[in-house]
């Protein structure tokens, strides 16, 4: 199966959406409409990708740029309709071989079904192919009508169609694959003849067939794949449905998804066997986790790299990476930068940012650890906080291994505690503590006696204190 050029139409101007984006760059499961079509026709391998542009241009041929610099664009100024923006993707180039047509905002549409079709055509000696789906609500969409023995006669058009063509539950998918040649010579002979003005790709097929041309008609088992998205309800219908097939994919190469419906991974997102996802669970963009992770509860995951055995739960990550047997939460942000090696651990309500930890250190309770490098085998006590920003600039702690920071310290930046070194409870430290020095940054305690029954007298605490056994309290 050989493919020449592919032809993706996506200049409309999706007013449906009401939106200030281009309609076929909104996102589900973790690409661009436009993306998910694209992802499905690279799987075919063509030559040539053309995208016809037109609403939102500037921003569609970016985003065309960054996902698949491959691919070219076409510009259509004006809405003609699909045949003509065919002819516009066509025009200047030979025709040659096999051309697959389809639409931009069917973020459904797999590889296999595609690569199917092409098959099937090319095999069958067709000269057009029109992909075709048994809908419960044909409503608006073109419909395929079929001759008493069964063959594509042609496509009406919703607004152009009688009382008994409405009728026809079968529709046109938007999809079609032609002999290049066949389809550049029927093209041009559109007209506009119709409700909308247009010139209609849909039209070719009759034209071909009068030709003498070999028509093909292929029903699609799952309709569901076929879906486009016009408005935000079809983009969230279409999002569960992506969500329900990438969950069943991963449930079947054995990965536990305690609840399907509230687990959202997307499509780029990499999960290996035996990971186990809890409810609430996000896991978004390049992310990859490693067998016999668990993430979730209520956990979201973008960008991140997470190592077998993690444990990640009630957190939020962005480009961190957590690594083997790692423990991170509940109520941990890690944000980009937070390097996480094996068997660490970051506990209840600690935020990273550019934060290397080292193997089996931790840092358990209360903490914000920012631009740091700190290494092995240590503990960071609870509510110590990297004092990294002065106002203008951030600087980097240094901690070395085994070390013990007090809790409630104040790590004033730059600054480099050595090797076992550990600071006192409550210390501002605002100079470097050599390795095995105890650091202390603190006033001196002092006690006042007597203080509450002199200046606090006849209250509950004065009445406790006067009771206590083992206090002089007159001193
Ligand atoms: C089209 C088909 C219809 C089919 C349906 C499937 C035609 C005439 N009708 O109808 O039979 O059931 O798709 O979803 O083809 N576009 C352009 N330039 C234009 C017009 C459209 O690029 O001038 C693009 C749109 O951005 C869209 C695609 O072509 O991606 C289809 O256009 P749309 O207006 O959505 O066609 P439908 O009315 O849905
Ligand atoms: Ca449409």
């Amino acid at each position: 199966m050989s493919l020449h050029t592919v032809v993706v139409l996506a200049a409309g101007e999706g007013t449906r959406m009401k939106s200030t984006t281009p309609k076929v760059l909104h996102t589900v499961a973790g690409r661009s409409l436009l993306g998910h079509v694209l992802h499905a026709v690279s799987a075919l391998n063509p030559a040539h990708t053309r995208v016809v542009v037109g609403s939102g241009r500037e921003k569609v041929e970016a985003h065309i740029a960054e996902i698949a610099p491959g691919v070219t664009t076409v510009f259509q100024e004006h809405r003609g309709g699909t045949g003509h923006a065919t002819q516009l993707a066509l025009a200047g180039t030979t025709p040659t071989g096999t051309i697959l047509v389809l639409a931009g905002d069917t973020p459904m549409l797999t590889g296999e079904s595609l690569a199917d079709l092409v098959e099937g055509h090319t095999s069958g000696g067709f000269t057009a192919t029109v992909l075709t789906a048994e809908h419960p609500e044909p409503t608006g969409y073109g419909r395929i009508v079929r001759g008493d023995d069964g063959s594509l006669l042609r496509i009406v058009e919703e607004k152009d169609a009688d009382e008994f063509e409405k009728a026809i539950e079968e529709i046109n998918s938007g999809v079609y694959v032609f002999d290049a040649l066949k389809l550049a010579g029927a093209i041009g002979k559109l007209r506009n003849d119709n409700a909308q003005g247009e010139l209609y790709l849909t039209d070719v097929i009759e034209i071909l067939r009068n030709e003498g041309g070999k028509i093909a008609a292929v029903c699609i088992d799952d309709f569901t794949e076929i879906l486009g998205v016009n408005d935000r309800v079809q983009l969230a219908e279409s999002a569960a449905l992506l969500r329900d097939r990438i969950n069943d994919g991963l449930m079947r190469s054995g990965v536990t998804i305690v609840d399907p419906t509230t687990t959202w991974v997307d499509s780029t997102a990499v999960i290996s066997q035996d990971v186990t996802l809890l409810p609430g669970t996000t896991i978004a963009g390049s992310t990859t986790v490693a067998s016999g992770a668990t993430i979730g509860p209520r956990t979201t995951l973008i960008d991140c790299t997470v190592a077998a055995g993690a444990d990640v739960k009630e957190s939020y990550a962005i480009s961190a990476s957590i690594g083997a047997n790692a423990s991170v939460g509940p109520f941990t942000y890690l944000r980009p930068g937070t390097e996480l090696a094996a068997d660490t651990r970051a506990g209840a309500f600690v935020e990273m940012k550019n934060a290397k930890v080292g193997e089996g250190s931790k840092v358990p309770h209360l903490s914000y650890v920012g631009d740091a490098t700190i290494g092995e085998g240590t503990n960071i006590g609870a509510a110590t906080i990297f004092v990294n920003y002065d106002g203008v600039n951030k600087h980097q702690t240094v901690i070395g291994d085994h070390v013990r920071v007090g809790s409630d310290s104040m790590l004033v930046a730059p600054i480099t505690i050595g090797d076992g070194a550990y600071t006192a409870a409550g210390s501002v430290i605002t100079e470097d503590v050599p390795a095995g020095a105890m650091g202390v940054g603190r006033a001196k305690q002092r006690n006042v006696l007597g203080w509450v029954l002199r200046k606090r007298p006849g209250t509950k605490s004065a009445e406790a204190a006067a009771s206590a056994p083992s206090n002089d309290q007159e001193g």
